[in-house]
């Protein structure tokens, strides 16, 4: 006779993740109370560094969350209503919500079956002279195949806007880690992916020093020197007060979350390096 058990296997166990870094993460909440560099400072200008050497891009900005990073980027894309931004039906909500909030009209495409990400001759498709940009997902950490997005993307003078909210370190067809092809792109560190902070936060990548610039301005209400905003920003500054458009990360996430990103990274070393053992042994 056959004994059925049920087991609940969690999505993800961060408790046990926190066991084998408890004490480099105390450590880094310690530090930022001792310091108490609770806002953007030398932990958030650290960990924007450090993200955007992770991920082989120029710039990194951290911002609250990744539905902040995608509708921060674009808005400093200046896509607005009357607009169209080509996206795919099968992702996460907040791919689409952060089309809407610009006012800009998402148009939804298939995506291919073999790969569930993007159907490049669908996008193609989709194209009409209100296009501003494309936005492919790689959903699941399983990359779009840029190369012929971004050759379509320079025929027709669009933006590539990559959501890689779930594809921290996935390497692209280009070679490039993702975060890095596009004009730019959005990474989610929501607590259950597979790099994600304590609580809430996101980041922008891209390789455009006038749109770092721009973008560091929006995480802080537009401002682009001390107390002079040239436009209406966002509040960079406090996790707590988070209406419609909020963007904030705070030394708070990005101390531990720089402890828990070095453990992600030495971790993916390892299994990248016993992966490549046992195929070489095999
Ligand atoms: C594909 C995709 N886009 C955007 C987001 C939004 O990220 P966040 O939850 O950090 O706002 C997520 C998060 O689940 C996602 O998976």
């Amino acid at each position: 006779m056959t004994v059925l058990t049920k087991t609940d296997i969690p999505l993800v166990d961060l408790k046990a993740q926190y066991r084998t870094i408890r004490d480099e993460v105390r450590a880094a909440i310690d530090d930022v109370l001792e310091s108490m560099q609770l806002t953007i400072g030398p932990n958030v200008r650290a960990f924007d560094q450090e993200y955007a050497a992770f991920c082989g891009a120029k710039h990194a900005i951290g911002v609250g969350s990744g539905t902040d990073a995608l509708q921060l980027a674009i808005r400093a894309l200046g896509i607005a209503a009357g607009d169209e931004v080509i996206t795919v039906s099968h992702t996460f909500f907040a791919t689409v919500e952060a089309i809407l909030y610009s006012g800009a009209r998402p148009i939804l495409v298939d995506v291919d079956p073999k790969t569930f990400n993007m159907d490049f001759a669908a996008a193609a498709q989709a194209i009409t002279p209100r296009t501003k940009a494309i936005m492919p997902v790689h959903l699941y950490g399983r990359t779009v195949d840029m190369k012929p997005l971004l050759a379509l993307a320079k025929e027709k003078g669009l933006q590539i806007i990559e959501d890689a909210c779930q594809a921290h370190g996935a390497t692209l067809d280009t070679g490039a880690k993702a975060g890095a092809s596009g004009r730019v792109s959005a990474f989610s560190f929501y607590c259950s992916k597979n790099l994600g902070a304590y609580g809430e936060a996101g980041s922008i990548t891209t390789n455009d020093d006038a749109l770092a610039t721009e973008l560091r301005s929006l995480r802080e209400h537009g401002q682009s020197t001390r107390y002079y905003h040239p436009v209406i920003g966002y509040n960079a500054r406090s996790t707590t007060r988070r209406v419609r458009a909020p963007v904030a990360v705070s030394s708070w996430q990005a101390a531990p979350y720089r402890a828990r990103s070095s453990s992600f990274v030495s971790v993916a070393r390892r299994s990248a390096d016993s992966f490549s053992s046992s195929a070489g042994s095999g």
